[in-house]
Parts: structure tokens; sequence; C-alpha cells
């Protein structure tokens, strides 16, 4: 009989430091979905990650309890996709450090998010900011994972998760596989409404900038509205229209249309038209994540069946790379 072929293995995460955006969800989360039937997927709330900016304990907890009811509602489910907590799965930490001691400091130096996030939390440049490369490649790692899902943003982490799995390998034989990054085609970097120059960011201090997946119509439409355009009037797709390029990229992500049928479904009408149609097309298409969201949060036994059963089959596929990570540097176990 033909050997059924092995499915190829997705990993990735978010970090519970609030309601996702809308770049969060159409760069990444939307994408996670429709894998499931084709991939073995691992998706995970990267709780260990967000500790590298202070978090208040108690809204920390409430964060990752409604992130992870936030991926269930986008359609993550674990009946299919193992989903669960990173910091419930130990062998992540563990790994990581592993990994750190094979990551060189020049590499970590040069990653723009750690400048970046240094640079905006100057009283805080911890040596998990610094390091956080290297739990995110024991993430993708543990896993063996084939394919990360992920937005623009996250290509140079996943660069050095390749390089740091070569080094690996190059010293030990193979243990590790050699990931994939999986960057949508469009989508893949959404813009802040309020300067469409920037990466839509939930830590942008101007609510306006951005959209969260569970905000109300209204709002939703409000917001748009506001965006940051430019002074003609044509609503095509061209360089140096950042503002209309993004509405457009965000409207063809929940519409399915290309940019085509947008420049011509809006051929004649002005951005004011555009604006509410694009906010319109958002607050319809996020209705489902809202009302579904609502229903989890409502039932808290059954998030806590699955986070808990995401934590034990997290654990036990992980272990098997631990475990030969381990042995091969020279561990007793
Ligand atoms: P995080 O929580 O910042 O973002 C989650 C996902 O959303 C994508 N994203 C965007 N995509 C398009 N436009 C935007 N404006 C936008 N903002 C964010 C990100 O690229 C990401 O895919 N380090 C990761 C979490 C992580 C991870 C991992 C991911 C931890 N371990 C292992 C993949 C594999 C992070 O901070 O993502």
């Amino acid at each position: 009989m033909e050997q059924q072929q092995k499915k190829k293995s997705i990993l990735s995460g978010i970090q519970p430091t609030g309601v996702f955006t809308l770049g969060n969800y159409i760069g990444a989360v939307k994408n996670w979905a429709p894998m499931q039937d084709e991939f073995d997927c691992a998706y995970m709330i990267a709780d260990l990650h967000a500790i590298t900016v202070r978090q208040d304990p108690k809204v920390f907890k409430q964060q990752i309890l409604s992130c992870y009811a936030l991926l269930l509602s986008c359609g993550i489910d674990p009946e299919k996709s193992i989903v669960f907590i990173q910091s419930q799965n130990k062998n992540h930490a563990q790994l990581s450090w592993v990994l750190s001691c094979y990551t060189q400091f020049g590499e970590l130096s040069r990653m723009t998010q750690f400048k970046d996030k240094s640079a905006k939390h100057a009283d805080n440049v911890n040596a998990g900011l610094f390091t956080y490369p290297s739990l995110m490649a024991a993430d993708i790692l543990l896993y063996q994972a084939d394919l990360v899902p992920v937005g623009a943003d996250q290509t140079q982490h996943l660069e050095l998760t390749r390089n740091i799995a070569n080094r690996f390998n190059g010293i030990y034989g193979n243990v590790f596989k050699i990931p994939e990054g999986y960057v949508p085609k469009a989508g893949a970097k959404i813009m802040s409404l309020a300067d469409p120059t920037k990466k839509m960011s939930k830590s942008d201090e101007n609510p306006n900038a951005c959209i969260l997946i569970l905000d109300e119509k209204d709002q939703i439409i409000k917001k748009f509205k506001r965006a940051v355009t430019d002074s003609e009037m044509e609503v095509c797709y061209r360089e140096g229209k950042d503002g209309i390029n993004n509405l457009m990229t965000i409207y063809g992500a929940v519409t399915g249309k290309s940019m085509d049928e947008i420049t011509a479904e809006f051929a004649g009408k002005g951005y004011g038209d555009f604006k509410v149609a694009v906010g319109e097309a958002v607050a319809d298409h996020l209705r489902p994540v809202r009302e579904e969201y609502a229903r989890l949060m409502a039932d808290k036994a059954y998030l806590e069946s699955c986070y808990r059963k995401g934590a034990e089959l997290s654990e036990r596929i992980s272990r098997r790379t631990l475990e030969k990570v381990m042995k091969k540097v020279g561990f007793i176990l």
C-alpha cells in the first residue's frame, strides 16, 4: 500500500498584549485557520515573549485568556490544531536557554525590533528583550516546523532562527528542520491609519491609528473615515499613495477583490465613499469574530479544557526535539 505522506508542520504565535489589531489579523491570524486542513498546525499565545515589556499581573492574566479566546474566534480549531499557551510548556524556556548559547551577541544586536523596542522602553532594556529571538527560534524549532506564517516584521527573526538551526546542525548533525517563512503576498504589513508610513501597532498612542478586531462597527467606520490619505481623488494603487494603498490592501483582504476590481468599483467616487465602504466591509467581516469571542468568554470551562489539552499535546511533541538536543549537547538525561 502506498505510504501516506506526512503533512508539513506549521508553528506560529502572537503576543497577548491586548486585543489583536487588524494588522495582526490580516498579516497573520486570518491565514492560520485555512492552513489547518492541509498541515499539522500548532498555534500559541506567546506570553513569555510579552514580559520583555513590563505587564500588570492582573491585566496580563486576563489578556492571556482573552487572546486565547480570540484565536479560537478567528477559526483556529483546537480539534484540528494544537492551540496552547507558551508558558504552560516549559520546553520553550529550556530550549531557549540552550539556543541562546548558539546565538551571537552581534546577531542579536542587529535585530531592528530590539533597536526599536529599546528606544521605546529606554528605562527597561532588559536581557530578555535582547535574547527574545532565541526564544522565538526555540518556539519554531521545537516543533520541527516547515512553515511559519507571519507578517513582514518577523522575517528578520525568522532568518536568525534559520541561522541558529543551521549552526546547530553544522555542529551536531541533522537535529532541526530549517523552517521557511510564509508571508502573505498582500497584507504582510498593514499600516497605521493615522500615519500610513508606519506599521499598524497595538502600542500606538493614537487610538485612531489602529483597528482592534473587537471594535464595534460604528467605531471601525469612524476610524476609517479619519484615515489619512492624500490630496488626490482617485482610488488606485500607486507608489506614493501610502494611505490609499493601505486601505485598498485592507479592503482586498476582507472582500477577496483584486486591486483592479477595487479601482473599477470606486471609479468616479470620492475617498469619502471608499472609506465608508472599507469600514463597513471590515466591520461585517469581523462581526462573526466578535460574536464568537463573546460566546467563548462566557464559557471559561471550555477555554480551560482547550488550553490544558493544548499544553499537554505541545509538551509531548516538543519533548522529542528537546531530548534530542540535550543528548547531542552532552547532558545526562
Ligand atoms: P506579534 O504578537 O507582534 O504579532 C503577531 C503576528 O502579527 C503580525 N503583524 C502584522 N502583520 C501585518 N501588518 C501589521 N501591521 C502587523 N503587526 C503584526 C506579525 O508579523 C506576527 O506574525 N515574536 C512574535 C510572536 C512569536 C512568534 C513565535 C511568531 C513568538 N514566537 C514563533 C512566529 C513563530 C510577535 O511578537 O508577534
